[in-house]
């Protein structure tokens, strides 16, 4: 049986998991009303995988006979000014659900939960190739001197995000 310190945390994880999905789906409701549909694209994909992260994490839980409690889901925000804060928005998400993610790792460890410091593992890589994902956007962004204006390198950094391979 595991801790109810790891229990708590993996159920924060869920849940949090399932606002970064919801986060994504924003983002991409965003993109899709302001015609960047590589980018909605992008983004939709994003929040399937966040769903896929949430269920690892559901059912890890199960397995362990851990209770697991859907709390209220924050709305995200719904105001970007351009893709570049969308973006940014994103990118900032990420770097808390590592932080999030490092925590569980260190208080498994703490705890000698070896099970689940194995088990978490998994996220380590995961949210290292998420942040190494926007670490290319950003790049891309910073190479083309977008900042979020309309014009050409609007529909270049659309065409980027349709393009690029998430997994
Ligand atoms: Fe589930 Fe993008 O972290």
């Amino acid at each position: 049986m595991l801790k109810p310190q790891i229990a708590k945390l993996l159920n924060e994880q869920v849940n949090a998991e399932f606002f970064a999905s919801n986060i994504y789906l924003q983002l991409s409701a965003w993109c899709e009303n302001a015609g960047l549909e590589g980018s909605a694209k992008f983004f939709r994909e994003h929040s399937l995988e966040e769903r896929e992260h949430m269920d690892k994490i559901f059912d890890y839980m199960a397995e362990c006979s851990l209770p697991i409690t859907i709390g209220a889901i924050d709305a995200p925000p719904t105001e970007y000014g351009n893709l570049m804060d969308v973006i940014n928005a994103a990118y900032q998400h990420e770097l808390k659900v590592t932080a999030m993610i490092n925590n569980i790792a260190k208080t498994a460890f703490e705890l000698q939960d070896y099970t689940t410091f194995n088990f978490i593992e998994w996220f380590i890589a995961e949210q290292h190739e998420e942040e190494v994902l926007f670490g290319k956007i950003l790049s891309k962004a910073e190479t083309l001197d977008f900042k979020g204006q309309t014009g050409q390198t609007l529909g270049i950094m659309d065409n980027f995000l349709r393009m690029l391979d998430q997994k």
